[in-house]
């Protein structure tokens, strides 16, 4: 594999100062989830994929395994590939093995962590007709750098699965959207898989398993900070906390201050006293309707094109193409 970094330089100083901003925020201190995923957060994050609660990556895995073939016959050769945060490239997998089998098919998985591109690779190396260039840099910055090296004749495949696109505030998603869109041309083509509105039962449950790796994923945020940041956080004194908010469709997850207590970080510059059950807002994760997916679309460029339900586990893999 060509891995090529194309990040930023000052990655403890941005940190730093996202962090600061974050918790300097009064009526409801936050923290931005993209920092949930170092080296252990993404291997804890993987764990989260394997929980019995957990039904969206084994949902969308089998849309993606059943479904791949019907959603590549929409798209005519030659396909270049990039995918919006690869992780671990397991789903993956099923897109590009039907997509080999009719042409050779260059690969471009963007992720922020080069131990997920080195995963990632292993993962898909057995599949023949493939070339992997693995881009170390954020979503857009990597998107941009595969359009650039797309041959001239070829449509890209941008995916974006996971339902990643729930983390975004929803004005931020449609933003996002657009921006993916300036980076295309018509007909290119946007596959985007969200987790869809269920019982309120079964999503906070998705959140919140008993045997507590949900938990230690966001509490690892509290222990990358004293890491990488010169944090004193006490983590037996937070608490994993989740809500689901009705009006916005949304699971939160918090983390809770059990007690008062004061918290230094010394690369950011930064004190403050915690109140006793104040929380620090650390992930939005939104649920969609299918039915409002054709909207999204159109409002940021797209149309849509199909989509696929799980039976199992109400999710949607949904196909844009670039208008
Ligand atoms: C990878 C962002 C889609 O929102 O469900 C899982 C992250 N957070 N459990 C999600 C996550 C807590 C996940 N995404």
């Amino acid at each position: 594999m060509m891995l090529s970094y194309t990040g930023q330089t000052d990655a403890v100083g941005e940190f730093a100062v996202a962090v600061g901003d974050g918790l300097r925020k009064l009526n409801q201190r936050e923290l931005p989830s993209a920092y949930l995923y170092d080296e252990l957060g993404t291997a804890l994050f993987e764990a989260i994929t394997l929980l019995p609660e957990y039904g969206l990556t084994r949902a969308e895995e089998r849309l993606l395994r059943r479904h791949a073939g019907d959603m590549l016959r929409r798209l005519p050769p030659p396909v270049a590939v990039v995918e919006l945060g690869s992780g671990s490239g397991r789903k993956t997998r099923w897109i590009l093995e039907a997509l080999a089998a009719r042409e050779s098919v260059a690969y471009f998985p963007i992720d922020i962590s080069a131990a997920a591109l080195i995963k990632c690779h292993q993962e898909l190396a057995h599949i023949g007709a493939l070339s992997i260039v693995g881009l170390e840099s954020s979503y857009l910055e990597g998107l941009q750098e595969a359009a650039i090296r797309r041959r001239p004749n070829q449509a890209l495949l941008v995916l974006f699965l996971g339902s990643t696109i729930g983390n975004f505030h929803p004005p931020a998603a449609e933003k996002f959207l657009q921006d993916i869109r300036r980076n295309l041309r018509p007909g290119d083509a946007l596959l985007l898989g969200v987790d869809v509105k269920k019982a309120i039962h079964d999503m906070v449950l998705a959140y919140d398993d008993p045997a507590g790796v949900t938990a230690a994923f966001n509490l690892n945020l509290l222990s990358r900070i004293n890491r990488e940041l010169g944090g004193d956080f006490v983590l037996r004194h937070f608490e994993h906390h989740i809500r689901y908010q009705e009006i916005n469709c949304r699971i939160e997850m918090h983390l809770r201050s059990t007690r008062r207590q004061t918290v230094s970080i010394r690369e950011a510059d930064f004190t403050c006293t915690f109140r006793e059950g104040e929380t620090i807002w650390t992930e939005a994760c939104r649920k969609f309707r299918v039915e409002e997916i054709p909207g999204i679309a159109r409002r940021t460029g797209f149309l849509c094109e199909a989509q696929w339900v799980d039976t199992e586990w109400a999710f949607a893999e949904n196909l844009l193409i670039a208008d």
